[in-house]
């Protein structure tokens, strides 16, 4: 008998069911009765704590299009747990690898980003048999072209940034949409792009105030109405990219504005002399169901972790490269944070098509 328990860690997204679907219903149909899976509570605080319980093959029925997790969910141990449970970090390990001895688990299936995959890595070195599938709306895992959850994300941002269309052209008014993403700009790249966005602006570029009021200033001379700035959660000016990392922290701190928006609002208004909108979906970007991309990537994620668990390969991460799903070492993926290049293709195209990137 195999017993696998499976766990979601990290913020949730869009497609995390639809994903334990696939790795168990391949399992179920390749081993039968000789599996046994194990739903963990809350991610790696279940796993912590052995809070842990058997599924049956109807729990995994129904859930191809449910948002959120059905296992619950928290943020990695090592940082935001921190506060919570008062244990060393190597405490936190040593209860996390006595509950899989206690429960007996032969392998572990962790679904999660990039935080989520160093404690898995953590877990793998010290001997157990893990299997990660990359979860994120940033889309910035390494060694995936894509993570689940981000086209569903994109989804979301691109129809906010489409509605914002006509308000603004009604209006005659400078709109900021901010998005997600964390540190990446993924999400806002895409996003901004799919609903033709004027100006976007992502941490990996970091913007001009200036410059964005030019390209604003430029519109409004060719007789556009309105103008739509996509903005990242995560987006630096180029003043804060001189600054050394505790100096960058030490003004974010002093930072007055809610968010980034919020500046950069004030810092046009200051420049154009009009008023700037600013709408955050938020949240929203991750909620409900995924979008039928998502449900294919993983589905086919979850048909790889599976396979990866009968064959016993183990310590790797299913992943998207060349439009071929392959396992990746978890040592190698640990740790590393995929950007967008400011370089790269994607944005040179958006260039092309006019799109100011604010610098
Ligand atoms: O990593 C996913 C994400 O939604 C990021 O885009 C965002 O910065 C963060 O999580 C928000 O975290 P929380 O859900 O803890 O507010």
């Amino acid at each position: 008998m195999l017993k696998i328990g499976m766990l979601t860690s990290g913020g949730d997204c869009q497609g995390l069911n639809a994903a334990l679907r696939g790795v168990a219903k391949t399992l179920y149909n390749e081993l039968g009765d000789k599996v046994t899976i194990y739903g963990i509570r809350d991610g790696y605080r279940g796993l912590i704590e052995g809070d842990y319980h058997e599924m049956l093959p109807e729990d995994f029925s129904d859930i191809l299009t449910v948002g959120g997790t059905i296992l619950g969910t928290s943020r990695q141990p090592f940082k935001e747990m921190r506060k919570t449970i008062e244990d060393s970090e190597e405490t936190k390990l040593d209860k996390m690898l006595h509950t899989v001895k206690k429960a007996g688990f032969d392998c572990l299936v962790i679904l999660g980003g990039n935080g989520t995959h160093k404690t898995a890595n953590l877990l793998s070195m010290k001997g157990v048999n893990v299997v990660t599938l990359p979860k994120t709306i940033d889309n910035d895992l390494w060694g995936t072209e894509l993570t689940f959850g981000f086209q569903s994300a994109i989804d979301i941002a691109s129809t906010v940034i489409d509605s914002i269309h006509s308000t603004a052209f009604s209006h005659s008014r400078v709109f900021i949409v901010e998005v997600m993403g964390h540190k990446a700009g993924w999400l806002t790249l895409y996003a901004g792009i799919a609903s033709g966005a004027d100006v976007i602006v992502i941490p990996e570029i970091p913007y001009s105030a200036k410059k964005i009021a030019a390209a604003i200033e430029k519109r409004a001379k060719a007789g556009k109405r309105f103008s739509i700035i996509a903005v990242a959660e995560g987006a630096i000016s180029q003043d804060e990219a001189k600054l050394s990392k505790k100096e960058f922290k030490a003004a974010r701190e002093a930072m007055t504005y809610p968010s980034i928006s919020y500046r950069i609002a004030d810092e046009l208004k200051e420049l154009t002399g009009q008023e700037i909108r600013v709408t955050i979906p938020g949240h929203y970007q991750r909620g409900g169901a995924p979008c039928p991309a998502d449900r294919v990537l993983t589905s086919r994620f979850g048909v790889a972790a599976a396979q990866l668990i009968t064959q016993k390969k183990f310590g790797y991460m299913v992943a998207l490269q060349d439009n071929h799903i392959v396992p990746v070492p978890l040592t190698e993926v640990a740790g590393k944070l995929k950007t967008v290049p400011p370089d790269g293709e994607l944005v040179k195209q958006a260039r092309a098509l006019g799109l100011s990137m604010g610098d």
